[in-house]
């Protein structure tokens, strides 16, 4: 595309104060400028800013809200999904999908979340656990787990440099996949206008994990699923080293005609306390949503039911099923909405050439929530799961979801697990198990495939045991 198509497309899209920019410049920079203005979604910029930038609208305005349908299966339709999903994931229809592009800002960690060590005696890296699991599930299952990963622009080469220095985890190379997802410019959030980082570039930031249907498209994942037979995406967040990556009982589920139309299934577990800051699902009209919970009415977050249980508990654990033909459906029918987060973004402000680092909240960025597929899917099926089994997030620095409160929770997950082939471990008052203990998923994927001469006779407090 030439220059002069560039501006044309520029001054229609209400951008022109780009093309003022660039008369400043030296012709290199403006060239570069024009180069970063031409890759913006120019046709589509006057709809987005009318409808999500400059105004302060919500995405959850319907009063038709009522709690959704959970399953919770019992003992023997759990035994008949695992079976079921271990069938598809022999059949090598199953791939795992992180997505690593949030940059842990509230963690306060400088690297990529995904080399953060987690795991309470040997400290893995929250990567390592996942790689682990992969493994375990690739040998237990006899076929290749294919593994996806989402990065961002400001996270992609420390993520493939972690990896690489990391031999890969002992995974084969051609077995990951690592791809950066989009791109979104941060406006003014009263004038609509692309803001400048720097006098020649664009402010950009990452368009959410929303963005990730995007990316699996313009990274050939998708087109490479299809080829090899992949037709579910096993999607977790990179914060939650619990997640079960690749778990058969949900996964029949999700494949199972009568309870799911295979388009999208996601875990929920019940809300520790209203204000437990989870997205919660529910269904808006016909259709099953997340609410998140910025934007949850204080009334609902609170509502009780006759029993005295929280009528909207369903916490949203960020661990979802998508069919690949989905995602794909997804892809082209664009129609994940934006969510609105209003912030100060420094920038270069051409009115007075000098770079601003505003004191109150002045542009606006946009990112799509993965969740918001669900609202695309017919009759997706949502899975009551036990929390102390599969949820222990790291991202705060101290407090809940701390790398504290999750070295405990993988303690007390393990200690269980040594408890119930008949070891005595040490607990406080309030059970929590008072050793280290870490079990990696190549030793044993459950309490079952412990080998007994891998195991203490008794864990004491203070103790550390690696399994
Ligand atoms: C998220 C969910 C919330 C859920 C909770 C469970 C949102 C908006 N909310 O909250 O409903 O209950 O997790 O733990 O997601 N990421 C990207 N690219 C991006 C933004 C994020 O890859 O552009 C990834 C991050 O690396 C991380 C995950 O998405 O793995 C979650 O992002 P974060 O912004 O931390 O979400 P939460 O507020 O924790």
């Amino acid at each position: 595309m030439d220059n002069e198509q560039i501006r044309s497309r520029l001054k229609a899209s209400g951008q022109d104060h780009i093309l003022d920019a660039c008369e400043k410049l030296d012709p290199a920079r403006a060239s570069s400028l024009m180069e970063q203005a031409s890759r913006l979604p120019l046709e589509s910029l006057p709809e987005l800013i009318e409808r999500f930038v400059c105004c302060e609208s919500g995405d959850s305005s319907s009063t038709d809200i009522s709690p959704p349908r959970v399953t919770m299966p019992d003992p023997e339709l759990a035994a008949a999904l695992t079976e079921r999903g271990e069938q598809v994931i022999r059949e090598g229809r199953v791939a795992a999908f992180t997505v690593a592009g949030g940059q842990g800002t509230r963690l306060g960690w400088g690297g990529p979340k995904g080399t953060y060590p987690a795991t309470p005696v040997s400290g893995k890296p929250l990567f390592r656990v996942f790689a682990e699991q992969i493994e375990a599930a690739s040998i237990a299952w006899n076929t290749p787990i294919r593994w996806y990963i989402m990065t961002s622009e400001a996270n992609d080469a420390a993520t493939r440099a972690f990896f690489a220095d990391n031999n890969w985890f002992g995974l084969p190379r051609t077995q990951i996949m690592l791809f950066p997802q989009g791109m979104m410019p941060c406006f003014d959030m009263h004038k609509g206008n692309v803001l400048l980082e720097a006098p020649d570039r664009l402010a950009m930031s990452p368009d959410g994990h929303g963005g990730s249907i995007a990316a699996l498209h313009a990274s050939g994942a998708l087109e490479e699923m299809s080829v090899l037979g992949i037709d579910t995406i096993s999607y977790f967040q990179v914060d939650n080293p619990l997640s079960s990556v690749i778990d058969p009982m949900f996964i029949g589920l999700h494949a199972d005609p009568e309870r799911s139309s295979g388009e999208m299934s996601s875990k929920m577990v019940p809300k520790r306390e209203s204000g437990e800051k989870v997205g919660v699902f529910c269904r808006v009209g016909d259709h099953t949503r997340v609410i998140e919970y910025s934007d949850m009415p204080q009334s609902l977050m609170t509502e009780v039911d006759d029993n005295g249980r929280l009528r909207y508990d369903a916490g949203n654990i960020a661990i979802h099923l998508l069919g690949v033909d989905f995602a794909r459906r997804v892809f082209e029918a664009n129609e994940l909405p934006w969510h609105r987060a209003v912030k100060k973004v420094p920038y270069f402000d051409l009115e007075t050439d000098s770079q601003i680092a505003p004191e109150s909240p002045n542009g606006v960025k946009l990112e799509r929530f993965i969740f918001d597929a669900l609202g695309l899917a017919s009759n997706p099926a949502i899975l009551e799961v036990d929390r102390s089994l599969e949820f222990a997030p790291i991202k705060n620095a101290a407090g809940e979801d701390s790398p504290e409160s999750c070295r405990q929770a993988q303690n007390d997950l393990y200690g269980g697990w040594l408890e119930s082939r008949g070891i005595e471990v040490a607990r406080n008052e309030e059970g929590h198990v008072l050793a280290d203990i870490e079990i990696s998923p190549l030793s044993a994927m459950g309490s079952d495939d412990l080998k007994s001469e891998d195991l203490p006779e008794a864990v004491g407090s203070g103790d550390r045991i690696l399994i």
